[in-house]
């Protein structure tokens, strides 16, 4: 079936999941065009994007999405009809030690974005096939007990960090503009990523890294907090399916059906470095784990039910937990020379205050 080409402005491609996207759609979509806005924060890296260098089709602007003269003028020049916004400030931990830049770009800055592309969309006879796809998180509905049913796009929200709650913040506005001004806005939740090119403060790369210099794995209160994982990869095929066949002003929940506890996970991490990695300082890795003081608000578990993107666009997860770890772990034994320039002097201040 034949479609009609895109021109995308991807905010936040730079980073995790955003140049893990931008990977995914200019392997699908060569005839589209990409453009890149990221303010390259701490989080942001063009390594990520490095392999698509020199592509006609794609354009790297380094800027802010709060900067509206400069969306403004990106939108019209590029003729941007799809947004697909990842940009944000991203880990709960920095979020307790500094809620300040989460409201700043999470919630003035999706506003700023959204007001300008609200403005171009009837500068274009306010085109049915516009899309504002917002990448949210399923931390905006709060915390799950063991038994509770995993969330919907119904389950009230309930945000615990001033991450989730900035998160939710801007869910909120993406919601009024569909609802005041017919703005055709798509909205994804979705459960914890991982996978390549996730920057170190995470969990799963922070224990892989430090698993390879034989450093103690950090684990919050008792680790039996419970993530859904959710392979990088998949997550990219369900905003594309979303970009093409979702319907406007509906958000779908999108999870991987892999619900672990911390601790589990890490032991998982260490039998895969113990099996996988030749040169371990300290063997087996498990010998590294060490209960730390819990992260103030944790969340206890995340859980995701995925049925509506499943049943009304088809997608599903293809990654299981156990194959997915196994392709993440290769990827940091053979991507030393991505993530080492990471632990920067600044990096390791902010490991410091954390973990101290
Ligand atoms: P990340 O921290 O790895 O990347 C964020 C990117 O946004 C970086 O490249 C950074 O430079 C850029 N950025 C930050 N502030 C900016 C600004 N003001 N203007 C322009 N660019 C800016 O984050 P991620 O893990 O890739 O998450 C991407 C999105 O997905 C976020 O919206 C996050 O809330 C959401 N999300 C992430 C996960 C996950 O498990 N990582 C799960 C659910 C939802
Ligand atoms: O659920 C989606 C969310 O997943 C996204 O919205 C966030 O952007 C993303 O950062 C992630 O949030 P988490 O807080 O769940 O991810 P993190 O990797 O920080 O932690 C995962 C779990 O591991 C959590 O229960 C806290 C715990 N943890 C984390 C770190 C960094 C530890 O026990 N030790 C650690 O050192």
């Amino acid at each position: 079936m034949s479609r009609t080409s895109r021109n995308l402005l991807v905010t936040g491609g730079a980073g995790f999941i955003g140049s893990n996207f931008v990977h995914h759609w200019c392997g699908h979509y060569p005839g589209d065009r990409v453009l890149v806005l990221d303010a390259l924060t701490y989080a942001g890296n063009r390594q990520n994007l490095a392999s698509l260098e020199g592509k006609a089709n794609l354009r790297f602007v380094q800027g802010d999405i709060g900067d509206r003269p400069l969306v403004d003028g990106l939108l019209r020049e590029e003729a941007i009809d799809t947004v697909v916004h990842f940009a944000a400030e991203s880990h709960v931990d920095r979020s307790i030690l500094g809620p300040g830049a989460f409201v700043q770009t999470n919630v003035v800055g999706t506003f700023t974005l959204l007001e300008a592309f609200r403005q171009h969309w009837m500068a274009n006879g306010q085109s049915a096939e516009y899309r504002f796809h917002h990448i949210s998180t399923d931390e905006v509905y709060g915390s799950l007990g063991a038994e509770d049913p995993a969330f919907s796009e119904t389950t009230p929200y309930a945000p615990n960090s001033p991450y989730s709650a900035s998160k939710a913040g801007s869910d909120h506005l993406v919601r009024a503009y569909y609802h005041t001004y017919g703005l055709p806005t798509l909205m994804t939740n979705c459960s914890n990523n991982y996978g390549p090119y996730h920057f170190p403060e995470k969990l799963i790369p922070l224990m892989c890294i430090n698993i390879l210099m034989g450093k103690p794995l950090p684990v919050y209160g008792d680790g039996q907090n419970v993530r859904d994982w959710l392979y990088v990869g998949d997550h990219c095929s369900a905003v594309d399916a979303v970009i093409h066949r979702g319907t406007p002003g509906e958000t779908y929940n999108v999870g991987g059906n892999n619900e672990v506890k911390n601790l589990d996970l890490v032991h998982m991490l260490c039998n895969l470095m113990d099996e996988l990695a030749p040169d371990l300082p300290v063997r087996p890795s498990k010998k590294l784990i060490t209960f730390v003081k819990d992260r103030p608000g944790h969340d206890r578990r995340y859980a995701i039910d995925a049925t509506k993107i499943q049943t009304e666009l088809g997608w599903t997860p293809a990654e299981t937990v156990e194959k997915g770890l196994r392709r993440t772990v290769e990827w940091y034994l053979s991507h030393q020379s991505w993530w080492q320039p990471l632990l920067s002097e600044e990096y390791q201040a902010y490991y410091r205050q954390v973990y101290a």
